[in-house]
């Protein structure tokens, strides 16, 4: 395995009333390093969450890593706040229409990891531009926007050609998978490459953290 295996529980599922419990929840699980925090516009995806000022207030009560994923339609007019805020790793979706390359870079230059990000029915090939430029590759297993959804098998196939191409290019980014993520489904994505999971509703649903965490992170 190039890297190790990582949980990031998204707060999506957690209680937005009281987002700062629920970071605490998942720090709290011993073997959770990262936290995956969702950011939607309304208009990329048909949904809204928080912004920069609600990630820099979990920073100053968090040491978790923070991987910021950005479901928005202009990235790159926000890069700057979210890695002020203290976000560890922004990824950016691919398919909007804005300077992608550049504003991975400015990701980098403002002292961030970067990542980008395919919805379930986009092709892999979208990727190959940047295939040098990020630190983690996010496939989405469900149309971003809601937590709850089930995990779309057919992107399995992707994980397994980014797989390849990571070996044959020795790549040393993740591979991270987000959305409809529980103990079967994870077990689905290690075995096609995967070590980064995001998971929101099994997370925080699970009756034993714990345990699911590291039933997720054993190592094979
Ligand atoms: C969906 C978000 C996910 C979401 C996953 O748009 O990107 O991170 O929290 O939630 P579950 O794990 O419930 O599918
Ligand atoms: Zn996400």
């Amino acid at each position: 395995m190039v890297n190790s295996p990582i949980l990031a529980p998204s707060i999506l599922a957690g209680n937005h009333a009281n987002l700062a419990a629920s970071l605490r929840e998942a720090e709290n699980v011993e073997g959770i390093d990262w936290v995956h925090l969702d950011i939607m516009d309304g208009h990329f995806v048909p949904n809204l969450t928080f912004g920069p000022k609600t990630v820099a207030d979990l920073r100053s009560m968090s040491k978790l890593y923070f991987d910021t994923h950005l479901m928005l339609t202009h990235p790159h007019k926000y890069v700057e706040a979210f890695a002020k805020a203290g976000s560890d790793n922004i990824t950016i979706h691919v398919e909007p229409d804005y300077p992608i390359r550049d504003t991975l870079r400015k990701i980098k230059d403002l002292g961030c990891q970067c990542g980008i990000c395919l919805n379930p029915d986009t092709p892999v090939e979208a990727l190959e531009p940047f295939l040098e430029e990020v630190d983690l590759i996010l496939c989405m297993t469900v149309q971003p926007g809601f937590g709850g959804q089930t995990f779309r098998e057919d992107v399995l196939t992707k994980f397994a050609t980014l797989n390849q191409w990571r070996k044959e290019g020795s790549f040393k980014w993740r591979i991270e998978v987000d959305g409809g993520v529980n103990l079967e489904t994870a077990a689905q994505c290690k075995s096609v490459g995967v070590e980064t999971f995001v998971a929101g509703t099994a997370f925080f649903k699970a009756e034993n953290q714990q345990a699911f965490t590291q039933n997720i992170i054993a190592a094979k």
